[in-house]
């Protein structure tokens, strides 16, 4: 406790230069009562500003502003829990910033409305100063260096790629980092732990074999899995094919509130064997169960979390502007102090707090790094889903036409025209023909 330190040798210096022995008495008084749990939980937070796994405001830009930046001043946005001004007050020093777009988009234009969120998230983050946008570990230790925050893109819902590994690795390029295997809606390839939509129902194969190519894809890209939303399943699934530490961004305890989306201690265990980390999400709902929460039932599920596989697999992923209600005290991303001011009511060490604030998050993202580097010999995965297992009209095949079946064509449609006015456009068709056959 450094700012202990420093406030018992100021004391001292008092001591020697004060007069008398009750003023020294008075001063030292205080000094120390002045120094309050909520100064320890900010001090510690500005050496050890948080990493935040999950925060929805580009959705929320979408829906009341269209995605027209210059409509807002991100400085301070009203009517959402997350601009910048509150962003620096709750010392957030990076956030993972989710690119969602609903499942009703899935087999329909899910990716073009994914680009739109990127771009949106990539506008903040390049246009306002305070920002700054980061790929790596050491973009976010930088950014920590010149007192920016680092923005992370996280995808939320592998309805997103379109069962393309293609569109997979083009999101890599556009700077994401992260991607959780679902949202509330099954795709092809994994099952979400929601029943909301009854899309592509399986039995016994919560990860398909497209689904595995999909984890060692993100492996070799050094994309973070993120096992949010997923079915325990297929969190399962994912932890026994993962090479790569893998995170719950926005996940708290079953035990403590047995909701869905949380995550029960069997599960937590095999976490914890895979390096893995978990986020506690502050959404009311998953927190206390009910609309209604406070802080305490927050360091609930931290201390709760904490027994089962220790601080060094804990982090924060507070969900604000993706869920609707908020513990009282914890409404908005400022807030986070009332937290840490409360884990460390709970005797929860500095440094068990540094490691859920920062430090787990980084060594996370570093072993991630590494499998990276260490499959950077493996090409590109040139895995196709079976058409059969996507059961989507809206997918176009391209191939090669076949000649034989052409001419055949060919020479029907001439007899059926009788005469040189459907040349022109004979000749069209047999141009395009031989370029697609779309089917
Ligand atoms: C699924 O697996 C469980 C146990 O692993 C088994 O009891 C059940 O019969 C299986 N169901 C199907 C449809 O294969
Ligand atoms: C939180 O709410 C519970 C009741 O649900 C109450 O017992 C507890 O004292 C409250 N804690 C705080 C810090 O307000
Ligand atoms: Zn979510």
């Amino acid at each position: 406790m450094p700012s202990r330190k420093i406030l018992t040798s100021a004391s001292l210096s008092i001591w020697m230069l004060s007069p008398g022995p009750l003023l020294v008495f008075f001063s030292l008084c205080l000094c120390v009562s002045g120094y309050s749990e909520r100064d320890r939980a900010v001090d510690l937070m500005s050496k050890y500003p948080l990493v935040d796994g999950h925060n929805d405001l580009a959705l929320q830009l979408r829906i009341l502003h269209n995605n027209r930046l210059s409509q807002v001043d991100l400085h301070k946005v009203s009517k959402v829990a997350t601009d910048i001004n509150r962003l620096k007050e709750g010392h957030v020093q990076t956030q993972m910033f989710s690119v969602y777009v609903m499942c009703g988009a899935q087999q329909k234009d899910a990716v073009r409305l994914t680009l739109e969120q990127i771009d949106v998230v990539r506008r903040m983050c390049t246009e306002y100063q305070d920002f700054e946008l980061a790929t790596t570990v050491q973009d976010l230790k930088n950014s920590e260096m010149r007192r920016k925050i680092a923005c992370l893109i996280g995808i939320e819902g592998g309805h997103s790629i379109d069962s393309s590994l293609p569109a997979l690795r083009m999101f890599y390029q556009l700077g994401v980092r992260s991607m959780s295997l679902t949202h509330t809606c099954n795709t092809p390839w994994a099952e979400s732990s929601s029943k909301l939509y009854d899309v592509f129902q399986r039995q016994n194969n919560s990860l398909t074999d497209f689904g595995k190519e999909v984890v060692h894809e993100m492996n070799r890209l050094g994309m973070i899995v993120d096992l949010s939303h997923t079915s325990w399943d297929t969190a399962r699934a994912v932890l026994k094919h993962s090479e790569a530490p893998v995170i719950f961004s926005h996940s708290s305890s079953y035990t403590v509130c047995n909701h869905e989306r949380n995550v029960p201690d069997w599960l937590l265990e095999e976490l914890k064997n895979n390096r893995g980390l978990i986020m506690v999400n502050l959404h009311s709902k998953f927190v206390s169960c009910r609309d209604e929460a406070n802080v305490s039932h927050v360091a609930d599920h931290f201390d709760h979390i904490k027994r089962v596989i220790g601080a060094e697999s804990i982090g924060i992923g507070g969900d604000f502007d993706g869920a609707v209600s908020f513990p009282q005290g914890l409404e908005d991303v400022s807030k986070y102090p009332a937290l840490i001011q409360e884990l460390l009511n709970r005797n929860w060490t500095e440094g068990e707090l540094a490691d859920v604030l920062r430090r787990n998050f980084l060594r996370v993202f570093e072993e991630v790094e590494k499998v990276r580097d260490k499959l950077s010999s493996k090409h590109p995965s040139e895995v196709h889903i079976a058409l059969e297992e996507v059961q989507n009209p809206c997918r176009l095949v391209l191939r090669r036409p076949d000649h034989k079946i052409l001419t055949a064509e060919l020479k029907t449609s001439s007899r059926a025209e009788h005469g040189s006015a459907g040349l022109p456009i004979l000749a069209t068709f047999f141009l395009l023909s031989s370029l697609f056959l779309i089917e």
